[in-house]
Formats: structure tokens, C-alpha cells, sequence
């Protein structure tokens, strides 16, 4: 699988992967697919590459088709500007387990080093998402909290566990 960053070029095909994301993982997600089909093309364009550069996107591409996805949505504060939030990672689902998710969360931390100033990297996961858990566990991510009845689904409400990488260890002294 071929890795590289979203263009605007690629907004059409992003936006129709993460609705199938919505819907195919639906209790990964906050958003639901209702709610992101509403919207224009332009976010998905800003989500790609925000005007002033507060965010990225990643995608994994099997045979030239985009199949997989991660983003990061940075900081403009100053006291908040060394944080970085994962989000937005799935993988098609005929495409997992052949390393796309590794290979995605690696592209996204290497963007994330390359950020000037940037120490800290956090993303919130579903509680019981075994395989997204175990893969931020191996890129280096720890668990700090586990957010109770963080969104409601139709069998109920679901923790979000919250996790955060260090990416330098002088920053965290
Ligand atoms: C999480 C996800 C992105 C992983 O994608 P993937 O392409 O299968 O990932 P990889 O092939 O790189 O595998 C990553 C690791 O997870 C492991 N893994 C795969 N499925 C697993 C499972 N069901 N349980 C535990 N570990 C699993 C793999 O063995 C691999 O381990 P390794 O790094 O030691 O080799 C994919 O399962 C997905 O899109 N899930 C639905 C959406 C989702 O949950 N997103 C996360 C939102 S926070």
C-alpha cells in the first residue's frame, strides 16, 4: 500500500471513504454518516489541507484506489500549539490487516515530528476497539483516561478511552 498526503484533488474520493467509515464502524466514530453526507464538499477539502494549516490528511492507496485514511488537526493557540489530535482513521475493510493501518499511523507521526514545536500527539478510541487500541499501543500511545457514556449508540452509551504519545522526551520534563 502506497502512502501519501490528501490534495484537493483527492476530496471527492475522501469524502466517500470516510462515509463508508461512518457507516461500516459506526461505534469507532463520533460523527455519524448522516450528519457528514450534509456536508459540502468544502470541508472535506478543508479537512485535507486547512487554509491555514491547522490540519492534514493521510491516505493509504491500494492499486491507485484510496482505501484508507488518517488526520491530524493541529493548534493555532499558544499554550496549545504543541498538541496535535489523531482522528479519522479507518482502513476498507477488504484491505485490513496487510500493515495499511501501521504504515498510516507511522505517516502521521513522522508529520507530526516534522511540526515545529510539536511534543504531544492524543487521539480518544472507542473502549473494546481491540484492533485500533492494540495498533496505537504498538506506535507508542498510552491511555490517561477512559471518558464514561462518551457517545450513545443504538445499543447504548460507549466509553472513549484517551491516549497520548509523547513524541519527545525532554518535552515531557
Ligand atoms: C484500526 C484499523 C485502522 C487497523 O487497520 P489495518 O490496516 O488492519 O492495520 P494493520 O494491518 O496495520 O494492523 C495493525 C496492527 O493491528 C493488529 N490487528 C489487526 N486486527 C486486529 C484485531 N482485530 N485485534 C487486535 N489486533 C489487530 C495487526 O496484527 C497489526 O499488528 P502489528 O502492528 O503488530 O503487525 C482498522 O481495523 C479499521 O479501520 N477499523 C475500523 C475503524 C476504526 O476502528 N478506526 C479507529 C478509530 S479510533
Amino acid at each position: 500500500m502506497h502512502i501519501r498526503p490528501l490534495t484537493d484533488a483527492d476530496a471527492t474520493d475522501y469524502r466517500a471513504l470516510m462515509l463508508r467509515a461512518y457507516t461500516t464502524a459506526a461505534d469507532a466514530f463520533t460523527s455519524t454518516a448522516d450528519e457528514r453526507a450534509a456536508e459540502p464538499l468544502s470541508y472535506w477539502v478543508r479537512r485535507i489541507a486547512d487554509p491555514q494549516g491547522l490540519g492534514v490528511a493521510l491516505g493509504a492507496f491500494d492499486r491507485g484506489a484510496l482505501v484508507g485514511t488518517v488526520a491530524l488537526e493541529f493548534n493555532a493557540k499558544p499554550k496549545t500549539r504543541h498538541k496535535a489530535l489523531l482522528i479519522g482513521m479507518f482502513v476498507d475493510d477488504a484491505c485490513r490487516g496487510r500493515g495499511g493501518g501501521r504504515a498510516l499511523m507511522d505517516a502521521a507521526l513522522a508529520c507530526a515530528r516534522a511540526r515545529d514545536g510539536l511534543t504531544l500527539v492524543t487521539l480518544t478510541v472507542t473502549q473494546g476497539n481491540g484492533a485500533a487500541i492494540g495498533l496505537y499501543q504498538r506506535c507508542g500511545f498510552q491511555p490517561f483516561g477512559v471518558e464514561p457514556m462518551a457517545i450513545l449508540t443504538p445499543e447504548g452509551y460507549r466509553s472513549k478511552v484517551h491516549m497520548a504519545l509523547v513524541l519527545s522526551a525532554s518535552a515531557a520534563a
